[in-house]
């Protein structure tokens, strides 16, 4: 059996799939969240808050193996740097982490930029703090999951008229076939930065919004709008797609099958 592995953002959309897959692997599992809980199937449960910096190191010790996943809109760089500072003076021995495909290839450089973009440029922040903190480590870069794809339409079609960045593209991939990968990579050797995993087709953001649409038997008027600025020019461009790496099987239309038709 391996070390204890300690999974941050194991209470996440993400972490919900890898913690499980974990524990049929046979592996003891901690998980850090903000929020207290009771020891849950196999899983011990510690508290603390990466960017507050508090209960970190009692998660840490102990675990040889870190797998990080907590993140959120801004601040995974504060919040990567507050755990391998922990994490080195515990002395795991492996990192793991999950980014985003384009965060070397989104300039967030103006204001523009860090509005809506600045995600990727925390994203890389964070990779940078793991590749050069001393630690073995993997990262892996993740498309956008289907999960969120599905929150940011439930969201977007509440409007009657929904205006669309003008072509902005994804390639969303299944959160539970990233989760999979991730546990292969947490069982294996450090790899350091490794191929990215992304879904299977690219969709332009109108055609996620209108394959949503059907499903859910609803009609909204689509407006394109240009967004402004280097990042958005970067991803019009394609920099948060990797249609080399199409290595995700379940298509955004499966997957609203099953989540959106189900509940219909
Ligand atoms: N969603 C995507 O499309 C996508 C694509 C590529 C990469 N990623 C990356 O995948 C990771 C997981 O994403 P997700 O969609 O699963 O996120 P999520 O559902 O929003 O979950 C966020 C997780 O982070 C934890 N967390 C947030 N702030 C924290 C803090 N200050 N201290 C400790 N824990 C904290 C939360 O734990 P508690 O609430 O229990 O404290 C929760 O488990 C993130 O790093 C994200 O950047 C996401």
């Amino acid at each position: 059996m391996t070390s204890r592995i300690l999974v941050t953002g194991g209470t996440g959309t993400l972490g919900r799939h890898v913690v499980p897959r974990l524990r049929d692997a046979g592996t003891a599992v901690r998980v850090l969240s903000r929020h207290a809980r009771e020891t849950a199937d196999g899983v011990d449960y510690v508290t603390g808050d990466l960017l507050k910096d508090e209960g970190i190191q009692a998660a840490v010790n102990g675990a040889g193996i870190i797998v990080h996943l907590a993140g959120g809109r801004k601040g995974d760089d504060e919040a990567t740097r507050n755990l391998v500072r922990a994490a080195a003076r515990a002395g795991a021995q492996h990192v793991v982490y999950i980014s985003v495909v384009g965060a070397d290839r989104i300039p967030v450089v103006s204001g523009a930029d860090r509005a809506m973009f600045g995600y990727f440029g925390f994203k890389l922040a964070a990779e940078q703090i793991i590749a050069d903190s001393g630690l073995p480590w993997t990262t892996l870069r993740a498309t956008q999951f289907h999960d969120l794809s599905l929150t940011v339409a439930e969201q977007m079609t509440k409007l009657p008229v929904i205006p669309v960045p003008a072509g902005v593209r994804f390639q969303p991939v299944d959160t539970g076939e990233v989760a999979a990968r991730l546990v292969e990579l947490t069982l294996g050797s450090p790899a350091g930065l490794v191929p990215d995993i992304a879904g299977p087709e690219v969709h332009s953001m109108a055609d996620l919004l209108r394959e949503y649409l059907r499903a859910r038997g609803a009609r909204r008027l689509l407006v394109p709008v240009r967004l402004p600025g280097q990042a958005a020019r970067a991803v019009r461009a394609g920099a948060n797609l990797a249609p080399d790496r199409a290595v995700g099987h379940r298509t955004w239309e499966g997957f609203l099958a099953d989540r959106v038709l189900s509940d219909a």
